[in-house]
């Protein structure tokens, strides 16, 4: 698993193009995928949430959009990307503004069973330590709680050729292109194609604590959302 510190200094680099970069290189589908994330915690309403390795803020904006009397907040251990964060909000009221935070989901700065619903979107697999990680998000649950996990994942077979032919090539080369960092998204191809399948996730989060735990593959499977509750 990847180091929390060369993690980072990864994003830090990166932090300023890291919007648009992604657009790009998802095709526009990170768009769609956020949006099944946020439809799935609206139906649950939940009154606390917090969206951790927030990054830029995507999803907890878009949160705070579907479910305007939620309190959203946002947390992420790269002060450059939060900062990106918080410059979205310049101008806003301040009480309507999101509190972003720093905070490494190894240790989170967020008290036990204080939470109704978290979402992590492209964070779990950059975990030094995805075991503790998983525990984090379960204490920090309320019974009853759930934690909404976006990531990418192993593809359908069908898939397969198609998508590490892009991972290989034309991902570290838009990349490239857009951020001038190549490195990072040679480890950003890398670490989607070691991440485990499916049902690996949702049993390291049933061994997390989490009670019902059900995987929504997207895409052809590129990505899934893993919802995991507490009874
Ligand atoms: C690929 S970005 C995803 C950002 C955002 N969630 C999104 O959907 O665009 C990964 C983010 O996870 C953060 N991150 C990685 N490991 C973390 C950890 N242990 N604790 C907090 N944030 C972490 C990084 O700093 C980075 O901002």
């Amino acid at each position: 698993m990847p180091q929390g510190e060369a993690i980072r200094t990864m994003f830090s680099g990166i932090a300023r193009r890291y919007d648009l970069t992604n657009r790009i290189l998802s095709f526009g589908m990170e768009g769609y995928w956020r949006w099944r994330l946020v439809r799935l915690v609206k139906r649950r309403a939940p009154g606390d949430i917090a969206d951790l390795a927030t990054g830029s803020g995507v999803v907890a904006f878009r949160l705070k959009a579907a479910l305007p009397a939620a309190r959203v907040s946002g947390y992420d251990f790269c002060e450059p990307m939060l900062a990106v964060a918080r410059g979205k909000q310049t101008g806003a009221p301040e009480s309507e503004k999101i509190p972003f935070a720093l905070g490494d989901c190894m240790a989170l700065p967020i008290a036990d069973a204080s939470l109704d619903a978290l979402t992590i979107a492209y964070g779990v697999r950059n975990f030094e330590n995805r075991a503790k990680g998983l525990a984090e998000l379960r204490r920090v649950l309320r019974p009853g709680g759930a934690a909404f996990v976006l990531e990418f994942t192993q593809p359908a077979a069908w898939m397969k050729p198609f998508y590490y032919l892009y991972l290989k090539t034309f991902l570290p080369l838009v990349a490239w292109l857009t951020t001038g960092d190549r490195k990072a998204y040679e480890y950003l191809a890398g670490s989607i194609a070691d991440y485990p399948e499916k049902d690996t996730i949702s049993a390291e989060l049933r061994a997390a604590g989490f009670t019902r735990v059900r995987a929504i593959g997207l895409t052809g499977s590129i990505v899934a959302i893993h919802v995991a509750e507490i009874a």
